[in-house]
Formats: C-alpha cells, sequence, structure tokens
C-alpha cells in the first residue's frame, strides 16, 4: 500500500513539475522512480494498445535526428536504425537538416502515422513540446537521444553520456596538451602563463552547458592562478557559444579573436572546442594565420565526438585531442529502453537526479567517455573497430 501511495504521489509530482516537489520526486530513488514511470498514465510508459505481444514487424519506431552535415548523428542514426531493424521492427528514421520546423514537421507525421515509440535527438532542446503533447496524447513514449528535450512533462527517458564529465575531460586535455598537468591528473612540468581561448556548443543544445560547466569548473583554479589567461577576456558562455555548432561560424571566431585581440605579437596557446567541427574550424583559422610551423606551433585545441577528419588531425599532431563516445553503445541503450516501453515496462535508469528539463527529472542512463590522444587512437578507436587503420590514415570512413 505504501509503495503504491508513493508510485501515485510520483505521478502527481511530475504531472505538477514544482522545484520542491520535482526534488522530493528525484529523492524517491531509482526504482520507485522506475515504477511510477510505468503507473503514471498520460506520461510515458506505453502506447495507446498494448503492444507487448506484438510482432516487432507490426511496430515502428520513429527515429528523428538533428543533421546529416556532422558524422556522429549519421552514425547514431544508422546505428538506431540497423539494431531495431535487427530485431525485427519497422524504422522511420529521420533528418532534419538542422531546421527546427523540419524537425517539428517530421515528428509530427511520425505520429500520424502511427509510430508506437519515438526517439528523438533535438536540435532546439524547448522546441518540440507541442509534438511531445501530441505524442503524450495517443500515449507514445519519447526518448530523449543525447539531448535533453527540455520545458516538457512529455519525455519519458533519456539516453546520453555523461556529459559534465565530457566537459571535465576536454579541460585535462587541454591541461594535459598544455604541461600544466599530466594524463593522470598530477602536476605537469610546465607553468605558463599561457593564453587559451574558449568556445562553447549552442545554446540552445542542454548539452553545451553541461559541457563548458565541466570545463569551466576544472579550469578555474588555473584561471584563478593565472597559468591560464583568457586574453580576451571572453568567458561568458553566451559570448564565446556557436549557434548550431556550425564550423564556418567557430573559424570566423577564430579569425576575429586572432585580428581583436593576438594582433600584438602574442600568440595562443590552446583553445577549449566542445566539438571536432568547431575544432576544424578553428585549426583552419589559425593555420591561415601562419600557425602550424616549427617557430609558430600549432595551439592545443580539444574536440568531441572522434570524427574521422579529426581523428587524421590528431593522428598527424594538428589536433591534440578528441572525447570519444561510442555512439554504438548508445544506440543500443536506446534500443533497450525502446523495448522495454513496448513491453510496458519502465527502462532502467542509472541516473535520477541529474538531468532536470525545467518541468521534471528525466529519468537517465548516461554512459561513460574516453579521450583520445595519437597514442590512443590505436587502442580506443581501431582495436575497437570503430574505425579501419586506413580510414584514419585517410581521414575519411568509408
Ligand atoms: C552532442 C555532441 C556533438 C554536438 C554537436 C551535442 O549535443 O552531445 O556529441 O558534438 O551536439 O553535434
Amino acid at each position: 500500500m505504501w509503495l503504491y501511495l508513493i508510485i501515485m504521489r510520483g505521478c502527481d509530482l511530475s504531472r505538477r513539475g514544482d522545484n520542491v516537489n520535482r526534488k522530493l520526486l528525484a529523492a524517491l530513488g531509482g526504482a520507485v522512480l522506475a515504477l511510477s514511470l510505468a503507473a503514471c498514465g498520460g506520461e510515458g510508459a506505453g502506447g495507446d494498445t498494448d503492444t507487448s505481444g506484438q510482432d516487432p514487424k507490426d511496430l515502428t519506431i520513429g527515429v528523428s535526428m538533428p543533421t546529416q552535415t556532422s558524422e556522429r548523428w549519421i552514425a547514431d542514426g544508422n546505428s538506431v536504425k540497423e539494431k531495431l531493424e535487427g530485431k525485427g521492427y519497422k524504422v522511420d528514421l529521420q533528418y532534419a537538416g538542422d531546421d527546427i520546423p523540419t524537425q517539428s514537421q517530421q515528428v509530427d507525421q511520425m505520429i500520424t502515422q502511427g509510430a508506437d515509440v519515438l526517439i528523438i535527438a533535438a536540435i532546439d532542446g524547448t522546441a518540440l513540446s507541442g509534438q511531445l503533447q501530441a505524442a503524450a496524447d495517443k500515449k507514445i513514449p519519447v526518448i530523449a537521444y543525447d539531448r535533453l528535450i527540455r520545458d516538457s512533462k512529455n519525455v519519458d527517458f533519456y539516453v546520453s553520456f555523461d556529459n559534465y564529465k565530457v566537459g571535465v575531460a576536454q579541460a585535462n586535455a587541454l591541461l594535459t596538451g598544455l604541461g600544466l598537468q599530466t594524463k593522470d591528473g598530477a602536476k605537469g612540468d610546465k607553468t605558463g602563463p599561457f593564453n587559451i581561448e574558449l568556445f562553447a556548443g549552442s545554446l540552445d543544445d542542454n548539452n553545451a552547458h553541461f559541457f563548458f560547466d565541466g570545463a569551466m569548473d576544472t579550469l578555474k583554479p588555473f584561471i584563478d592562478n593565472k597559468s591560464l589567461v583568457v586574453k580576451s577576456g571572453q568567458t561568458n558562455i553566451e559570448k564565446v557559444a556557436i549557434l548550431r555548432w556550425q564550423q564556418e561560424t567557430a573559424q570566423k571566431r577564430m579569425e576575429d579573436l586572432l585580428t581583436s585581440t593576438y594582433n600584438d605579437g602574442s600568440k595562443v596557446n590552446g583553445v577549449l572546442s566542445p566539438y571536432d567541427g568547431l575544432s576544424r574550424g578553428i585549426i583552419t583559422a589559425l593555420q591561415n594565420a601562419g600557425y602550424g610551423t616549427a617557430a609558430n606551433p600549432i595551439p592545443v585545441v580539444t574536440g568531441q565526438d572522434a570524427e574521422i577528419a579529426s581523428v587524421k588531425l590528431i593522428n598527424d599532431g594538428v589536433q591534440s585531442s578528441t572525447i570519444f563516445k561510442d555512439t554504438r553503445l548508445l544506440a543500443e541503450q536506446a534500443v533497450i529502453a525502446a523495448e522495454a516501453f513496448l513491453k510496458k515496462q519502465a527502462p532502467q535508469a542509472n541516473d535520477t537526479k541529474t538531468y532536470d528539463n525545467g518541468v521534471k527529472v528525466v529519468p537517465s542512463y548516461l554512459l561513460p567517455v574516453v579521450t583520445v590522444y595519437k597514442d590512443d587512437i590505436k587502442k580506443e578507436l581501431i582495436d575497437s573497430g570503430y574505425y579501419t587503420a586506413e580510414e584514419v590514415a585517410a581521414g575519411q570512413a568509408k
């Protein structure tokens, strides 16, 4: 009986979503939260009809991905589709070309065409509330894929990586590249001061904030003790963010920084970049300005996603590092969660505290991340079958 009361109270709290209540709900813990999810009518855990005994070939999973301009989303889309089709499900995979109205329309269509579960990597984390309400009205469970969907109670589960730790890893890679720290976090043999510049992702992507927070918390002591100097003075996420994660915008900002801040003969020594596409834009700007020679070495530039073009740059000693997030594992978790919903079960979360989307704490499954420097390419990316040695050498995946 007490369990029933907690579950029903949990439904009530998560629907009302006020702050204190959300905290209380989070405190109820994983198991009860999972049960409460399964018991809450209208907020997720299962479609209109009982799909649990249905043949997978009669069930369709809608998969909405943001863009094909970045390799990682192509890999994500392909992995999710392959894995679901391997289990016999029908898959409706759509890419939205980084255009918010296109993504809304694609999700609308998935709903009207009778999707049984939705897996969505949002372009703008706050722009899909209408679609999610329509999904909830039809009791279609929604899984937020890698990017949290915000401001909606109708997000049932979140699969991602530990995004704060991505930022910490990027900052540590910057410190290691500069020699202020060793790979295992011990004091390095250099003391600085080093000039650095900071970049962040798109402000409408919840992840961009987690990456930046993790990085800044890690860099702060070094900025405070002056071994790192952000010479432009631009340390605010609003100032350093790159809309839609566009490579060209990052290149332009780096060019502007070079002319505005480094026209006095001073040099940039390091750049915090949150994504490989941005890193390549930043590197192009630096190379065009004469960096990349023995007398004028390329700064330490970080990254994320282990995109093949950047892995080649790391192998060639141009980019310093990237953060590898194995999209095969993420796709697997999304499929596990989708199947749980189809069987009327709550997917297993490993984090029920961190991802408050503004209305509720979304139960999440977070995967670990790996920092890749040149020496790690073989073990992490080639031996694991993510790329072949030939692909790394060519800088192009087949
Ligand atoms: C993802 C990153 C990716 C970025 C740009 C973020 O939401 O978590 O892996 O680099 O989007 O596509």
